[in-house]
């Protein structure tokens, strides 16, 4: 991969935004068999974590060939290991770099990490021009609109974009706008015009066709919470119906157990299958136990029942309408 990706790569952008918890290599994978163009992101990874204990962490990072092209997400604030991290992730074979300079959890911002970078701006362009010139790999910022308002939000994405940025992803809120709040595009659109390098959009978006709207004149999005559940977000065309849902199901829970073991793999697959069901069906009778599923085998059982539920509510529901 070299500097000019971003520039180079089709457009509108769509990736899966990077989320703890979530965007791992297995959800990553189960997006891009629904959609093999779209970009994905790593979870965010302590620079800190990976210079001083690599072995632990580069688990956190492992990805599939099929993944590519994938970025790898870092957050910290030490120049040092933010050069050594990437690096690292260089030699394991990644596509980009990605700087978090948004993450508003209460342990990062105090550690004046993430988006705490935003009140530091020196320091966050410091980082950046010491990264892009650590690496052949093009590196991307994503960041929020700002910390209680968007007013510098011009003047940090040009001087990121002149620190080396390659691309720059903006969270359409601010660190003061908790995710219920409507996030606003027009400073994201402000941003696009004064920069040369490409710019992503990002928050609150539904569908395709919500961020096609929402991001017009931008060059791309990534969506977040609303792939939960539902990566056939990325396709172009309506859901399937749940039963031929099940396959990519279960692809994903067989994509965990790889690569994290049966045990640790059962239970990171609980709360996806929580939101596979959402609204399916006699899917509520069987909460109890998908949160209690403990093998391949068990959810593999336990979704066919869901499918046999969601049946009988339809034949019964049109035997209904008929009678
Ligand atoms: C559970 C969760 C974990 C997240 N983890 C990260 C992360 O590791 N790195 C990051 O840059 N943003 C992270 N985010 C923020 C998302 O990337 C995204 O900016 C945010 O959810 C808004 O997009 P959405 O409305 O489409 O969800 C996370 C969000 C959620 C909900």
């Amino acid at each position: 991969m070299n500097k000019r990706f971003w520039d180079d790569i089709k457009k509108p952008i769509i990736g899966l935004a990077p989320m703890d918890g979530y965007s791992d290599s297995a959800f990553r994978r189960i997006c891009r068999e629904v959609n093999p163009s779209i970009v994905t992101v790593t979870e965010f990874t302590s620079a800190d974590g990976l210079h001083f204990n690599a072995q632990q962490l580069k688990k956190k990072l492992y990805f599939h060939p099929s993944e590519q092209p994938v970025i790898a997400q870092i957050f910290g604030k030490n120049v040092d290991t933010f050069v050594s991290a990437t690096k690292l992730c260089e030699d394991m074979g990644f596509s980009g770099i990605d700087l978090n300079m948004g993450c508003p959890s209460k342990k990062v911002v105090r550690s004046e990490h993430g988006v705490a970078l935003r009140k530091n701006p020196a320091l966050a362009c410091q980082l950046i021009e010491a990264v892009a010139n650590a690496t052949s790999l093009p590196v991307s910022v994503k960041t929020r609109l700002g910390w209680d308002n968007a007013d510098d939000l011009v003047e940090f994405g040009v001087a990121a974009e002149n620190a080396g940025a390659n691309m720059i992803c903006i969270h359409a809120r601010t660190y003061q706008e908790p995710y219920k709040v409507a996030p606003q595009y027009a400073p994201v659109q402000a941003l696009k015009a004064a920069l040369t390098i490409p710019v992503i959009g990002n928050g609150g978006i539904e569908s395709m066709a919500h961020g096609h709207q929402l991001c017009a004149g931008l060059d791309g999005f990534y969506i977040g919470q609303a792939t939960f559940g539902n990566p056939w977000i990325f396709s172009e065309y309506p859901p399937p119906q749940f039963k031929d849902r099940v396959p990519l199901i279960l692809r994903h829970a067989a994509y965990l157990i790889e690569h994290k073991g049966t045990r640790v793999g059962c239970c990171e697959i609980r709360k996806h299958l929580l939101a596979y069901v959402k609204g399916v069906h006699g899917a509520k009778a069987l909460k109890k136990e998908l949160v209690r599923v403990d093998s391949l085998a068990s959810i593999t059982e336990l979704l066919q029942q869901v499918i046999e539920q969601e049946e009988t509510h339809v034949k019964n529901n049109s035997a209904y309408q008929y009678a």
